[in-house]
């Protein structure tokens, strides 16, 4: 009991999207088995862009991953996942470990908790002279028991890529009124210490004038229109375009169905290949946000998204799979990859509320 308040401890310091960190643990203790329920807290959908959960699937991924790993470490292996669905309800993951003889896992360089605990997202700029091909590959060997998954790297220069996404980082803040939500949540490190709920600012990662901006607009949600004056154009190319040009690589993910299970396993994959590139020595990025906020929900969305909105996504979303081969449609990710002198800032974590038995 003990060691598994220990695991769930750590495996919390997983990223989540905004750092919503969506996880709802149960587990029960059987004679030969150790049996972990994953699900969505209840009160943690909070934007519109998660309406089918498939972000919050892929961070409970993400904790799944460092679970599997630290109960791995002590010889308890997840023999089986299983997905409970009830309509208009989020899925539970259910995990099943064994202790087991060892399955001739990845062998890591650094203590795996070490890894977990330190993985951070790391928003600088990076060295842009390519990366040593081996490494690049170590990190795509990491991810062989995920064969659903694609993992590729792109060509340089990005700037192709870095235009697309330059496009839907300024769609998202052009729709940010639409994460009324998110507003309501941002907390300055001085609330988020007192609350220990809502998004810590600071672990968004923002620049600081945009964290200012972002306040701004939490407390006078009319200043909106500065996004269309051009403020939005700026946050998407220092936030987008300005960093994906300055990478030693660039890595995608994509898996090949769209079931809440694929979204999972997704998470766990991604977690792997980033805890795998920390272990290399590498800073990473994910660009997620835009893919799977547009993939997911945008698209089909009426309430939210004007038909003019939807086309132009729908544009977007064809580039990508003609330029890149990446369906929207499906669970799919990129990251930038590098190195860099400068070293990241801790993030904010809530605390794991005492362990439940189901
Ligand atoms: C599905 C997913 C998508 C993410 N997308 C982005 C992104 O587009 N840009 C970014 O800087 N961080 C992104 N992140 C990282 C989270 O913002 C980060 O994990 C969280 O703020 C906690 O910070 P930490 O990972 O440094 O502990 C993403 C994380 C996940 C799980």
């Amino acid at each position: 009991m003990e060691n598994i308040s220990r695991w769930l401890d750590l495996a919390r310091w997983a990223p989540s999207g905004d750092n919503s960190q969506p996880w709802d643990v149960r587990f029960e203790e059987h004679t030969d088995a150790l049996v972990f329920r994953i699900s969505v807290k209840k009160d943690s959908i909070r934007t519109v862009f998660d309406q089918v959960f498939h972000g919050s699937y892929v961070s409970l991924g993400t904790f799944s991953q460092n679970l599997v790993l630290l109960a791995e470490a002590e010889g308890y292996f997840c023999t089986k996942i299983d997905v409970l669905t009830e309509v208009g309800q989020p899925a539970t993951f259910v995990l099943t470990f064994r202790q087991e003889l060892s399955h001739g896992s990845k062998i890591w360089k650094k203590p795996i908790e070490e890894l977990i605990r330190h993985r951070r997202v790391t928003r600088y700029p990076y060295q842009v002279k390519p990366l040593d091909p081996e490494i690049l590959e170590a990190l795509q060997v990491s991810l062989s028991e995920f064969p659903e998954i694609r993992f590729s790297y792109l060509e340089s220069p990005y700037h192709e890529l870095a235009s697309l996404f330059f496009k839907l980082d300024k769609f998202r803040y052009r729709h940010s009124l639409a994460y009324n939500q998110f507003l309501d949540e941002l907390r300055t490190e001085t609330e988020f210490q007192r609350t220990q709920d809502g998004l810590a600012l600071k672990s968004l990662g923002t620049p600081l004038p945009a964290q200012w901006f972002l306040l701004l607009l939490r407390r006078f949600r009319w200043l909106h229109f500065l996004i269309h004056l051009g403020v939005g154009a700026v946050m998407a190319y220092l936030g987008g375009y300005f960093l994906i040009v300055r990478s030693g690589a660039i890595g995608a993910l994509c898996a090949s169905s769209n079931s809440p299970l694929s979204w999972f396993r997704f998470g766990m994959a991604f977690q792997k290949v980033w805890l795998s590139a920390v272990d290399e020595g590498l800073a990473f990025q994910p660009m997620g946000t835009p893919l799977l906020v547009y993939s997911a929900v945008a698209v089909n969305d009426t309430d939210h998204f004007s038909p003019r909105d939807r086309q132009e996504l729908q544009e977007i979303s064809k580039s990508m799979l003609d330029r890149f081969k990446i369906d929207l449609e499906k669970p799919c990710v990129f990251f930038r990859i590098g190195k860099t002198s400068k070293v990241a800032p801790d993030s904010a974590r809530k605390p794991m509320p005492p362990l439940e038995r189901a």
